[in-house]
């Protein structure tokens, strides 16, 4: 049996194989009121087998939005929504946290209340990546993401309230635990960066200043499920080249030192796993085997690796003791009974990648269980 089956404890939780499902954006809430309907319980009941789940992206707030038609967790009909999915996960069996989103300037004027600029901790236009906005109902187009506005103090004290009550409606919608989206040059990851936190005051400037963010909605959600049912998520990039410092607009002088310290605070806040989002573009360059040692040093409890794994791979990290339970993306998109597959040795469906962000039910819910 691969080890991939091997049970793993996490937040309290007793994991029953560390395949598990990482967030994944699909853009297919009810509108108007982007609310998880029926659509949605369907695709993550089929996908339950997972160790553990992930829910996509979920704005904690119409401000936190950036693409059209993803779910959001701050009105009382996205929370009757949401516990309709985690009551269908829950009878399967399965484990699934709520992935608190902000995205911060990743957004547009035009998916934002009142038509109002987007909000960041400085205002610096996001470059080198597109949002999502609709133009009619069921159709909509990519654009460049509008130019943001810097937040009070007073207001990013508000955000961080924010991702508390989140986390209360979480909790309501019955889900296990929350994880932080602080990946990918969204709202946490905006102010952990150099190249868009320009702050003068207690959230700019130094590294521990950078991380207060964090920092403090780590504090938050984990005063409403306790730490250990909280995950944080990043994408540290090593690579410094053009096209990938265009891909998240986000590359760190000196990737290591900012995450092994992001780590180590997370680790005396005792969050529940760390989740590492690594490159996942064609040809894109590997994570460096010393990061992986030194987060590994670092943080105690599980870390979670995402990013063009097979099973092969992920036994290999998993042997070498770098990582403990791992994503499959686009793999679990079309493979909805990944788990028994990787058991039973069967061939596996290829993504579609048209129909990964919005649409109906084609590409979503109507990917094949394996059958001989
Ligand atoms: C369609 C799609 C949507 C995604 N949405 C999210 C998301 O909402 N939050 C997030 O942290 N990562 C998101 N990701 C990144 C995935 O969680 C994962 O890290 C990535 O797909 C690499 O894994 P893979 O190569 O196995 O697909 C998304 C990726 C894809 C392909």
């Amino acid at each position: 049996m691969s080890s991939l089956f091997s049970p793993l404890a996490l937040g309290g939780f007793q994991l029953r194989n560390r395949i598990a499902l990482p967030p994944l954006t699909r853009c297919r809430s009810e509108q108007p009121g982007n609310i998880p309907g029926d659509m949605m319980v369907e695709y993550y009941r089929q996908r339950a087998s997972a160790g553990f789940m992930i829910t996509e992206g979920t704005q904690i707030e119409p401000r936190g939005q950036g693409y059209a038609w993803t779910p959001g967790i701050h009105s009382e009909a996205q929370i009757a929504g949401w516990k309709k999915v985690v009551d269908a996960v829950h009878q399967e069996g399965g484990t699934i946290f709520c992935q608190l989103w902000h995205v911060g300037r990743v957004s547009h004027n035009a998916l934002q209340p009142n038509m109002q600029p987007p909000v960041a901790p400085s205002a610096v236009t996001a470059t080198g990546v597109r949002v999502f906005i609709q133009t009619g109902p069921g159709t909509g187009m990519l654009t460049a993401p509008s130019e943001p506005r810097e937040l009070t103090i007073r207001e990013v004290k508000e955000i961080v309230e924010l991702y508390r009550i989140a986390a209360e409606n979480a909790k309501k919608a019955g889900f296990d635990g929350v994880e932080l989206h602080s990946a990918n040059g969204y709202l946490i990851n905006q102010f952990i960066s150099e190249h868009t936190n320009f702050r003068t005051d207690e959230y700019g400037g130094s590294l521990d200043n950078r991380l207060r963010f964090l920092r403090e909605v780590t504090e938050a959600v984990s005063s409403v499920f306790g730490s250990h049912r909280v995950g944080v998520r990043f994408a540290p990039l090593f690579s410094s080249t053009d096209e990938e410092r265009v891909y998240l607009g986000l590359v760190e002088s000196d990737p290591h030192a900012t995450y092994i310290r992001a780590a180590e605070v997370l680790n005396e806040l005792e969050v529940g796993y760390l989740s590492i989002a690594e490159a996942d573009w064609d040809n894109s360059p590997d994570m460096p085997e010393s990061f992986r040692a030194a987060l590994r040093e670092t943080f105690h409890s599980p870390i979670m690796y995402s990013g063009r794994y097979t099973q092969q791979k992920a036994e290999l990290i998993l042997e070498k003791g770098w990582g403990d339970l791992f994503g499959f993306g686009r793999t679990f998109i079309a493979n909805p009974d990944l788990p028994a597959r990787i058991n039973e040795g069967y061939p596996l469906n290829s993504a579609d990648q048209s129909t990964l962000y919005g649409g109906t039910e084609k590409g979503y819910t109507d990917y094949p269980v394996y059958s001989s």
